[in-house]
């Protein structure tokens, strides 16, 4: 980490997929600010001893599992639900979970898997947390929605009518793209929205860049063996990948800001069709057809 932050022992934190890869260094990092950390994933056995690690290594007893399939809109109001019963505040949530090129299959809820995993179960988690945010937000000190994009949303289409990639020929890395881009599109209307209404509630959205963890298990053999032999040198670790994620969790440099495309630390521009406000508005409305929320309309939901 390029900086030292200070510690925020009073501040609770939700990691998604902070089970493995740049997941599990977020929470690490986040627990070693003393932060209340909850750990969300669909992986119980993993989970108990990446929890053991993060305590015995941060000395914070503060880190504990939730399960939550992303897969499985069931299993993040159940999630949800159980949180909500701990009474206790949500200051940073930082939507990581992700899977990439798997091959065509579909999550409980019958999504495409990059869609439903990577982007609508994030966009459900969101919307049912926002309560909690908003109430945890404070002047000076605001809440924060951390969402991790990637550079493939630069070559990322959006088919609006077709979400599900389900006529023509389905590519895994183009349904990839097309999630972490609708994550970027996600964030920006949340910003817009969480603006408006005056909350102290701030959304940004993080690109790792290229980092060496078990994501590229379902690339192509020649790309895992690439990583496997040079990895080191052009990969970053995950600690190094976590890096731009913590800063936009906790750098005071960002309190009340959001909206931001964040890279090593920097704004950067996303691609230009993410500033489109319309189209932002228009995956909203089709985000929440799909979760099942209750209204297309954001003031229904964000109220
Ligand atoms: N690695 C890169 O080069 C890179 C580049 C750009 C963006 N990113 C993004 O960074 C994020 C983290 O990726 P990573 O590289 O750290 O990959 P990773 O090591 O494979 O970690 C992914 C995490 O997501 C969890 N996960 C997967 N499916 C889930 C589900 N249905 N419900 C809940 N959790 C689920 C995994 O849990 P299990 O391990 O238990 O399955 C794991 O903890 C992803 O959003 C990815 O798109 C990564």
């Amino acid at each position: 980490m390029n900086r030292v932050f200070c510690r925020q022992p009073d501040r609770v934190a939700i990691v998604t997929g902070g089970t493995d890869g740049i997941g599990f260094a977020t929470a690490k990092y986040l627990a070693r600010l003393g932060m209340h950390v909850i750990i969300a994933g669909n992986n119980d056995a993993k989970a108990q001893e990446v929890i053991c690690k993060i305590r015995e290594e941060t000395l914070n007893s503060k880190v504990e599992f939730l399960y939550c399939d992303l897969g499985s809109m069931a299993s993040i109001r159940q999630f949800v639900h159980k949180f909500k019963m701990k009474n206790v505040p949500l200051h940073v949530l930082v939507n990581n979970a992700g899977v990439m090129m798997v091959p065509q299959r579909q999550t409980k809820d019958g999504f495409e898997e990059h869609l439903g995993v990577n982007y609508l179960g994030h966009f459900l988690l969101t919307n049912l947390l926002l309560d909690t945010l908003k109430e945890s937000g404070s002047p000076g000190c605001s809440a924060r929605v951390v969402t991790v994009s990637s550079a493939t949303h630069y070559v990322g289409e959006l088919n609006l009518d077709d979400l599900q990639d389900s006529r023509g020929c389905y590519s895994p890395h183009g349904a990839y793209a097309q999630s972490k881009l609708a994550l970027v599109l996600f964030t920006y209307r949340l910003q817009r929205l969480l603006a408006a209404q005056g909350s102290h509630v701030t959304a940004n959205v993080v690109d790792p860049g290229v980092v060496n963890t078990d994501l590229y298990r379902h690339v192509f053999w020649g790309t895992r063996l690439v990583k496997r032999v040079l990895g080191w040198l052009l990969f970053k670790t995950p600690e190094e990948g976590a890096w731009t994620t913590v800063y936009a969790a906790v750098t005071p440099d960002l309190e009340g800001v959001g909206g931001r495309y964040l890279y090593n630390e920097k704004e950067t521009r996303s691609l230009q069709v993410t500033y489109d406000q319309k189209l932002q508005q228009q995956l909203w409305a089709t985000s929440c057809q799909l979760t099942g929320l209750p209204d297309g309309s954001p003031g229904a939901i964000l109220r």
